[in-house]
């Protein structure tokens, strides 16, 4: 089984209002070193694969057309650049992965390879890249490029793969740097090669920029869960990140997702599954159900709204309730009405629907949607179930709330799991790299 923990350099990471909880750090903690120093520590010592940082560029301004529901619960603002947060947590550990959100929106491929390339260096080849094609349109208020249509983002992207493969795979020979003192040469120019990308959205000459690092092409991850998502990620991603509301209801995807890859021509159990899941564990059932009851008063529907309506792109405030949300166009992000879907497909989801779902605090049970919630050995027996029903390969679980939340992952939940066979209880010192580690097991 694979686990990532989930977070943001940001108060609150995924759940809007956690950052009131009393034993809350994150909140301070997001912007200094010694908080992500000691998180990457405590995740070494429970065996995690990787920390997984997501990452969105702009402010999430949709709903109300206004941003400041987002500034005012904390909604992926104030945030600060997760990149700069991984070689200081890299340096104090040895095997952890660091899976970090990079938008192919908003950045230009040849400065993508040269960041990844020198991340990959200084972690030993712990790195992974979540790609994104990015939602939140007020970024091009922002100077940071245009916000084209959804599947036209996606196209760029694959692109934008070509360009970035290129640089990584094809520009250095692994034996281009001689380091030859007689001769006065560091690199022979003859390995190194121009990539002379010429496309559609794309002009990009070479040479990279970096000599190859131990992994060349980070891990790659993808997450967006639309039809065109899913072929986006089906053709490139070797890890995805998937927000299945259920075991049987997620199994379809899941099966969707890796006969895609087989269309593709790829092994479809080559791309590793995670299933995205907030966690909530308590030692016994009484502890669970007080977080429960914790978890509903610290809930802040507002916020919730604000970072729903900007992934969406669209404005729930803006519509009579009982419009069909399959109805409205979105230059957003499509997976939420897919989520739907596969939530109640009988039903036509109306606006009124949608807020409710987004904005109201339900006390999470052991079988609500997404949620692994229960006493230890409850939320162990349902990660089984996520295994054996939905064919995942593991999790990228979502900590709640954020601090004690992860506290529990590695104190209570991972034990469990060690005890059942389940995860390893210490790193294969043969996998160097987080790609070997994905790729033998
Ligand atoms: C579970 C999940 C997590 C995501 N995390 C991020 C993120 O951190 N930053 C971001 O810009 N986009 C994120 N996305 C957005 C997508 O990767 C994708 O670019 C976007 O949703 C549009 O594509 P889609 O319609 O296929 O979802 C996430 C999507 C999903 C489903």
């Amino acid at each position: 089984m694979h686990i990532n923990v989930f977070t943001q350099c940001s108060p609150s990471p995924q759940f809007k209002g956690f950052w009131r909880h009393q034993a809350d750090r994150t909140a301070t903690g997001y912007r200094s070193l010694t908080y992500w120093v000691s998180l990457a520590r405590k995740l070494e010592l429970a065996c995690v694969d990787a920390l997984f940082f997501a990452d969105v560029h702009g402010v999430y301004d949709v709903y109300e057309g206004s941003w400041a529901p987002a500034v005012r619960h904390a909604v992926q603002i104030p945030s600060i650049d997760p990149v700069l947060v991984i070689p200081a947590a890299a340096a104090v550990t040895e095997h952890l992965g660091f899976a970090v959100t990079y938008s192919t929106t908003y950045h230009p491929p040849y400065e993508c390879a040269r960041l990844f390339s020198s991340l990959d260096h200084l972690t030993g080849g712990r790195i992974a890249w979540n790609i994104v094609t990015s939602y939140l349109s007020s970024a091009t208020l922002n100077g940071l490029g245009e916000y084209l249509d959804h599947d036209d983002r996606y196209d760029r992207a694959d692109e934008y793969l070509q360009v970035v493969r290129a640089l990584w795979e094809d520009s250095w020979d692994d034996d281009a740097v001689v380091r030859d003192p007689d001769s006065g040469t560091f690199t022979d120019p003859d390995r190194v090669r121009e990539i002379g990308h010429k496309g559609r959205w794309f002009e990009v000459r070479g040479p990279h920029q970096c000599e190859p690092s131990p992994q060349r092409t980070p891990v790659l991850y993808q997450a967006g869960a639309s039809a065109r998502g899913l072929t986006f990620a089906a053709q490139h991603a070797e890890v995805v990140f998937l927000t299945l509301p259920d075991p049987a209801g997620g199994a379809p995807q899941v099966a969707a997702l890796r006969r895609r890859a087989a269309e593709l021509g790829r092994d479809p159990r080559s791309i590793k599954i995670l299933q995205g899941s907030m966690v909530m564990v308590g030692e016994t059932r009484q502890e669970a159900r007080r977080r429960a009851e914790e978890y509903v008063k610290l809930w802040d529907g507002e916020g919730q709204l604000a970072k729903w309506c900007g992934w969406m792109d669209f404005d729930l405030a803006a519509f009579p309730g009982e419009t069909p949300v399959s109805e409205i166009a979105s230059k957003g992000s499509h997976s939420f009405v897919g989520f739907l879907k596969r939530l109640g497909p009988e039903r036509e989801w109306t606006v009124d629907d949608v807020r409710y779902l987004v904005s109201t605090a339900r006390r999470p049970r052991r079988n609500s949607p997404v949620t692994l919630f229960g006493t230890v050995e409850e939320v162990a027996d349902r990660m089984e179930e996520w295994q054996s029903v939905a064919g995942v390969d593991g999790f990228n679980l979502i900590p709640c709330p954020t601090t004690q939340g992860i506290d529990d992952i590695c104190d209570l939940l991972i034990p469990e799991l060690q005890r059942r066979g389940l995860f390893r209880t210490a790193y294969d010192p043969a996998q160097v790299t987080l790609r070997q580690r994905y790729t033998s097991s």
